[in-house]
């Protein structure tokens, strides 16, 4: 049976194919929303309790303000770098987010085949509808994998040796989800996982009477998982200094900082509004990634600015996703990279390298609003 065939079409959007109308990457989310079934497009855009923190998370790039420097003979602006011992031609990766062929046909295939238009890694969800296998089979792919730990350890390495023996880059542990965070729009729209849709790394859900129940994971499993994974070792979902330190200790090649995009607890603290300190702490001895908020190419640059060394994107690429399947979320990765490039060569700046943090200035609150979201 091929992977189209395996889930009722009825519940998947097909989407279009006419991308090029979408200027900005908000400008994909209302023709989502009416795409989508209610259920999931609630999913995807709800939160944590009353949503102060998927709305911080925005606010926050709003509040810092660009104090561009001039004159500085800027060319070709080049963004890339070498992140994890491997060339990344610009500082994005997709964010890992779970059952995306309940957003489109696609599914993650949609997502990676958008990923490799700009040569950047898609990071494939625990919770994925694809298998890895299926994922790094794609040709030019880069994959990351997202692992959820849940308490069996010998489940654990299994998931590790499978994903890496698939060609995985890293393994990205979230570590901000020992419990599910109560979502009030997901429930009233009464999200359910259809019993069609596959999971191939995560059939252990649908048996589980509580689907949002994580192991509880210490800092002890990270020395363990850091002796299995042989591949590049993240955690993802740090807000803290002392956490990122002790990160490093345990021998991480990377952090994300990420609040889940405030879809766990409320009120936490806008990513990029933890990211000085953590860079602070962390002093580049691993490279730092950052999510939550981000929607434009200005946004990435103050997350580079502060100390990232690259930003994820969620939501924005999953509305993507929904309108146009892999040619939207090839569009949105080329809105936001242009974006970026621009910013760039407007601040002064013609490499990842020219960026320091004198450019921004701090607003002492949000500054203006963003315009309505124009009809392409
Ligand atoms: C997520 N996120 C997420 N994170 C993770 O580690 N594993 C997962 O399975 C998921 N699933 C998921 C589903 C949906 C629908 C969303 C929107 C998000 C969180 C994701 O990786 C990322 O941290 C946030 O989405 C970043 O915030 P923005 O870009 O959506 O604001
Ligand atoms: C979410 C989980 C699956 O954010 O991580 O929906």
């Amino acid at each position: 049976m091929s992977l189209d065939q395996r889930v009722d079409e009825s519940i998947l959007p097909a989407g279009s194919g006419h991308v090029e109308r979408f200027l900005a990457l908000h400008e994909f989310e209302p023709e989502a929303r009416q795409r989508l079934p209610r259920a999931v497009y609630e999913y995807v855009a709800g939160g944590a309790g009353e949503e102060y923190s998927i709305r911080a998370n925005e606010e926050s790039y709003q509040r810092i303000l660009l104090r561009p420097r001039v004159l500085r003979s800027v060319g070709p602006v080049d963004l890339s770098q070498e992140l994890l011992g491997r060339p990344l031609p610009v500082p994005v990766v997709l964010a890992p987010a779970a059952y995306q062929r309940l957003m489109h046909l696609e599914g993650e295939l949609g997502s990676v085949r958008g990923a490799i238009s700009h040569a950047v890694p898609f990071v494939l969800s625990s919770n994925a509808t694809v298998s890895i296998e299926e994922t790094t089979a794609v040709p030019g792919s880069r994959c990351w994998f997202q692992l959820y730990v849940q308490g069996d350890r010998g489940f654990t390495r299994d998931s590790i040796a499978r994903v890496e023996a698939a060609g995985c880059e890293a393994v990205c542990v979230t570590v901000d989800t020992p419990v599910l965070g109560l979502r009030p729009r997901q429930l009233r729209a009464g999200f359910k996982i259809p019993a069609e849709v596959p999971l191939p790394h995560a059939a252990h859900l649908r048996a589980a009477s509580d689907p949002g129940r994580h192991s509880a994971l210490t800092w002890c499993d990270v020395d363990w998982l850091r002796s299995v994974v042989k591949s590049k070792l993240l955690l993802k979902g740090i807000l803290h200094p002392a956490d990122a330190e002790l990160a490093i200790q345990a021998g991480v090649d990377g952090i994300v900082v990420s609040n889940h995009g405030g879809r766990n607890l409320d009120t936490v603290i806008p990513p990029i509004e933890a990211l000085p300190d953590i860079t602070q702490q962390v002093a580049g001895r691993v490279p730092l990634l950052v999510d939550g908020g981000i929607r434009r190419g200005t946004d990435a640059l103050k997350a580079l600015i502060r100390g990232a060394n690259a930003v994820l994107i969620g939501r924005p690429y999953l509305y993507a996703l929904a309108v146009g399947g892999s040619d939207g979320v090839a569009r949105c990765l080329s809105l936001l990279v242009e974006e970026l490039r621009l910013a760039m060569a407007l601040v002064g700046a013609a490499s990842l390298q020219n960026l320091s943090r004198d450019i921004e200035w701090v607003a002492p609150a949000a500054f203006g609003s963003r315009a309505s979201p124009g009809t392409p």
